[in-house]
């Protein structure tokens, strides 16, 4: 069947919800990814900060083929091993001691806004329900999520919204302070906003942040979904800023191409949830957890994080000289393999010249365009697409 075939199919059968570019994936390798016309393209986007390892990694799909052959999926009325294994590597390797699994960082953010809530009408006050969230956040398009969301563009027909979210301004410490009751349960954030256009917030604000909640007992939440998993070049991005957090909310990344969300709280907050408040049938499924156990082993055990940090400074580094010679550019932005610049134009129209010329990158807001590559890309491949860029450009 011919490309444009498998538009007109996906038109018609699939509901209206995205503006897709004319292309359809049929196989991937390494970094690249190949349409149903043969057609080659080095990918910057991996999912958008999904396919950790690449593609057609050999030790994820040998995992993942072991796994399909003994279990894919049971209840959580039951115990499973990956599932067990994987909450063990997460707790092991960070600061937290709990973890709940789900399919999504939608569904991470959702859990967490009920967790920082039983928290607390549990230990400060049946009133005590108010969530502040940060101004051009992004945090999923469930309801409780696409309020948390700090953008009204997402929210547009979708009132009313869940009560009792308030919003502060990015990296704005008086404007969190304004936004404080003696009713705030939780504050979420993005150490380094994604969706909103990569902007990281400093490490001070953070601080900040973080005295703030010790001194009115308020949980600390990052939604780490984007920016988490080895993306900064540590595996969590508060270990890039060192100011922990009390929860996190992981997806993306987690499972290198599985769908897998996962919340990670530390015991005195992960308390605030005991059996019956909280479930998904999905959730700590063998397969996905399996998958997210090789992700990790990756990560810990051969040199990810290291390569990560390296070729981001040196992705930054080109972006940089990029920036000297092509005036368009009016910023760079971003940590480790999630970067940004922010253009004098559209993003959209230089993404779509940049498919065109056999380079996937995806936009942040309507002028950032973003660079978030699987983690496996090499030096070579950051000139490849650094010179697509400036030909484009
Ligand atoms: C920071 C952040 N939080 C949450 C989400 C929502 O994740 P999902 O699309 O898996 O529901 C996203 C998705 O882009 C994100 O970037």
């Amino acid at each position: 069947m011919s490309e444009q075939n498998w538009l007109e199919l996906g038109d018609k059968y699939v509901m209206n919800t995205y503006k897709r570019f004319p292309v359809t994936i049929e196989s991937a390798d390494g970094c690249y990814v190949t349409d149903t016309n043969g057609k080659k393209y080095l990918d910057f986007v991996s999912g958008i900060a999904v396919n950790t390892l690449g593609y057609n990694n050999k030790d994820f799909i040998s995992n993942l083929t072991d796994q399909i052959g003994k279990l894919i999926h049971i209840s959580n009325l039951y115990w499973n091993k990956p599932q067990i294994e994987l909450a063990k590597c997460l707790v092991e390797n960070s600061i937290f001691d709990k973890v709940f699994f789900c399919n999504s960082g939608a569904e991470a953010i959702e859990g967490i806004l009920k967790l920082c809530r039983k928290y607390g009408k549990k230990f400060k006050g049946d009133d005590c329900f108010e969530i502040i969230t940060i101004k051009q956040s992004f945090h999923g398009r469930t309801y409780g999520a696409i309020t948390a969301t700090g953008q009204d563009k997402y929210q547009e027909g979708l009132i009313p919204l869940l009560p009792g979210i308030k919003y502060a301004e990015f990296n704005d410490i008086e404007s969190l302070k304004a936004q404080m009751s003696d009713n705030t349960c939780g504050i979420i954030l993005e150490p380094i906003q994604g969706e909103g256009g990569i902007r990281p917030v400093s490490k001070e604000y953070l601080q900040e942040v973080r005295k703030i909640c010790d001194e009115n007992n308020i949980v600390l939440a990052y939604d780490e979904v984007q920016c988490g998993m080895g993306r900064t070049g540590y595996l969590f991005a508060y270990e890039y800023y060192d100011v922990a957090p009390d929860v996190i909310a992981l997806a993306k990344g987690l499972g290198g191409g599985c769908p897998i969300g996962a919340i990670l709280a530390i015991e005195n907050v992960a308390r605030a949830f005991q059996p019956g408040d909280h479930a998904s049938t999905f959730g700590g499924n063998a397969l996905a957890c399996s998958a997210g156990l090789t992700v990790l082993d990756f990560l810990l055990n051969k040199n990810i994080l290291k390569s990560t940090w390296e070729i981001g400074e040196y992705l930054s580094e080109c972006l940089q000289n990029l920036k000297k010679e092509k005036k368009c550019i009016k910023d760079i932005r971003g940590v480790g393999l999630m970067q940004g610049i922010e253009i004098d134009k559209p993003a959209a129209d230089v993404i779509l010249e940049c498919l065109n010329n056999g380079l996937l990158l995806v936009g942040a807001g309507s002028n950032v365009i973003r660079f978030v590559p699987p983690l496996i890309i090499s030096k070579e491949e950051v000139d490849k697409a650094i010179a697509i860029l400036k030909e484009t450009l």
